[in-house]
């Protein structure tokens, strides 16, 4: 059986929301596409590499396996992997593939899991892999929608474009909390003012997204955001080079998820913007399904 996940964009909010600020983010029309096929052995193929359980090469993947096994004791299974997310650039490719491999489990073994379920076992491969982890990609990933967080409350859906631009550098969301807890360390009332200050974006944002986008004010949001963002040291040259050179086109960039490389979006009026290792996407109403 197959099924698919969709990939994750935080539009607003990144590393505040670690500090219990909003986050506003969006599921988006990327999907993984995970077969389960029954098998006397364990064997997993996707871009990675052909292995077996493996919790090096395969983490997330074999992490899921392990987990499904003590909802239905299984000797074997064949995976396939296919996927239209950029691996390490905080589109949630991780949460995607453990979402879509429990749920072709799931209907391959026929165990009914609800998604409920389905999410509460991914939320755990989540921690099993690294340790901590809001829940938040593996949420996205199972329900779609767009959602500001921690609160979970699910916006209106809107139909409008994202352009994103894939810096090609890896971005790792450990390193780069890390370095602005050192900073707030170092700085806590300057440093909470401007998680304050990205938690009054957010919610303008949110609101907007709740009742009617206007380009204008969305692209002064997130050139704001950005700002703040290259204030708490989690932007780069190359980001700030992507953003600048919008910036001429007469379009307003930010970094999304961790920074220090990744991706960076823009809204408004993308469809002018010419840069290479770009693509637009759009909100993503389905959250994890079945596939023919
Ligand atoms: O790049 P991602 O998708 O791992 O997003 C990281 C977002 C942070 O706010 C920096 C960390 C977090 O856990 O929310």
């Amino acid at each position: 059986m197959k099924a698919s996940a969709p990939a994750k964009i935080i539009l607003f909010g990144e590393h505040a929301v670690v500090y219990k600020k909003h986050a506003l983010v969006t599921a988006v029309n990327l999907r993984c596409y995970a077969e389960a096929k029954k098998s006397s052995n364990f064997r997993i193929i996707s871009p990675l590499g052909v292995t077996s359980l493996d919790f090096e090469v395969h983490p997330w993947i074999s992490c899921a396996i392990k987990n499904f096994i003590k909802v239905k004791p299984i000797n074997g299974v064949e995976i396939k992997i296919e996927s239209e997310i950029p691996i390490a650039s905080g589109l949630g490719s991780s949460a995607a593939v453990t979402v879509s491999v429990l749920k072709a489990l799931d209907a391959e073994f026929e165990t009914n899991l609800t998604n409920e379920e389905i999410y509460e076992l991914a939320k755990k491969v989540e921690i099993d892999v690294q340790s901590i982890g809001s829940g938040t990609d593996p949420f996205i990933s199972t329900f779609g929608g767009i959602w500001l967080i921690p609160e979970r409350k699910k916006l209106n859906f809107k139909e409008f474009e994202i352009l994103v631009i894939d810096t090609k550098e890896k971005s790792i969301t450990a390193d780069m909390v890390k370095k602005v807890a050192e900073l707030r360390n170092k700085y806590p009332e300057i440093v909470d003012s401007i998680f304050d200050a990205i938690d009054g974006i957010t919610l303008r944002a949110a609101k907007m997204f709740d009742e009617k986008i206007e380009n204008e004010k969305i692209s002064e949001l997130a050139f704001l955001n950005q700002c703040l963002l290259k204030a708490i040291g989690v932007s780069n040259r190359k980001i700030d080079s992507i953003v600048e050179n919008l910036c001429k086109q007469g379009i307003a960039a930010k970094l999304t998820g961790a920074g220090g490389g990744g991706c960076v979006i823009a809204f408004g009026n993308v469809k002018s913007a010419n840069f290479e290792n770009s693509f637009i996407v759009k909100p993503e109403r389905e959250g994890v399904r079945l596939e023919e």
